[in-house]
């Protein structure tokens, strides 16, 4: 029996999280995969529960917005989605073992990184994601307000405990910069780049920024909480970014599938971060990410708080600085978590 299995498959736990919820996520993942009729039948079977209940489920999803087809002989068919990213149709598509296993999803919240950290305080697991549709506190790197407009913004944070040492956690936010890059690439054959250390950008403007935040000691680490804001279906922006950002669908001319977009990211953020697992380092990775880095080659001015510099980037190194040659032909290597570079005639 498929609940059976189930039950035996720690990696499936997210199930877990909510009685109701658990039979709505597996309904719908039945329907998805089958893309035709499954029967009232099957569903009771598959999941070992009555015909009442499968029911009772069905009308939780058409309340979410699911268009779902009954007809008598036949079973359900799912004809109709809604654009949501709420946590069922997340996880009715996520593939992955480790990466989003639980979710917790809000319509509103103030910021997904604070309630993140807030329930790592309380012992949430490793992989654990939280998704908002709107961030009425959204934070963006160096104290700035993060814009989340509902509807139309993808906004997560995925906790993660590694058993790193806090220096290394800048490389984290790498290997995430580098799967949202190729996550844009495999679902839209976008031209996505990586602009050092880890703002996604297209045509020289931003679609995604990535705000990693961590409680540690000395030399260990209790939790990170890796936050992506990505422009998704928004058409314009305030006039202050409005020359620098860009989103999604402006890119694609398309309205995009915000669900897909976080479930592909997971699944190549978790392909990646098991090479880098093993490696400790981004030695396994640094090719991928350079061919990304669309720095590499161009002049940059390093905004190092102890002084600041122009060079050339030349790509990063296996822990993730960017080493960068200067005018004297001497090299440095630049740490993320101190420094952030900008092109000398503007954003990139
Ligand atoms: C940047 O300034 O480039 C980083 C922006 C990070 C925004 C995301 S949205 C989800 C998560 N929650 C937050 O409050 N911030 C991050």
């Amino acid at each position: 029996m498929l609940l059976q299995r189930i039950m035996r498959d720690p990696s499936r736990c997210r199930i877990f999280c909510k009685v109701s919820d658990m039979y709505k996520n597996e309904i719908l993942r039945m329907l998805r995969s089958s893309g035709s009729y499954v029967s009232g039948q099957e569903l009771c079977r598959e999941l070992g529960i009555s015909r009442t209940a499968v029911w009772k489920n069905i009308r939780q999803l058409e309340e979410d917005g699911y268009e779902i087809e009954a007809s008598a002989g036949k079973g359900y068919r799912i004809t109709g989605f809604p654009d949501t990213i709420a946590e069922e149709e997340v996880a009715s598509i996520l593939q992955t073992e480790r990466m989003g296993k639980k979710i917790r999803y809000f319509s509103r919240i103030d910021s997904t990184n604070q309630y993140a950290k807030r329930i790592a305080e309380e012992g949430a697991e490793d992989g654990t994601l939280v998704i908002a549709d709107e961030q009425t506190a959204g934070k963006g790197r160096s104290g700035r307000h993060w814009v989340t407009p509902p509807g139309e913004a993808i906004a997560f944070t995925l906790l993660l405990r590694p058993p790193l040492s806090p220096d290394r956690i800048s490389m984290v936010t790498l290997v995430m910069g580098m799967a949202v890059a190729e996550a844009f690439r495999s679902l839209y054959d976008l031209p996505a780049g990586i602009k050092w250390p880890n703002d996604i950008v297209t045509g020289g403007r931003k679609l995604c920024g990535i705000l990693t935040e961590m409680s540690a000691e000395v030399q260990k680490v209790h939790y990170i909480v890796i936050g992506v804001g990505i422009n998704a279906n928004m058409c314009a922006f305030p006039d202050e970014i409005s020359q620098i950002a860009t989103s999604l669908k402006i890119e694609t001319g398309q309205d995009v599938n915000r669900a897909q977009i976080i479930a592909r990211t997971m699944e190549c953020f978790e392909r990646c971060y098991a090479v880098f697992e093993k490696d400790g380092d981004l030695s396994g990775l640094m090719d991928d990410y350079n061919a990304l880095l669309i720095n590499r080659g161009k002049v940059v001015r390093v905004l190092d708080p102890a002084g600041e510099y122009s060079g050339t980037a030349l790509g990063i190194n296996r822990r993730g600085e960017l080493i960068v040659r200067r005018d004297d032909g001497t090299e440095c290597s630049v740490y993320a978590g101190e420094v952030s570079v900008r092109g000398v005639y503007g954003y990139v």
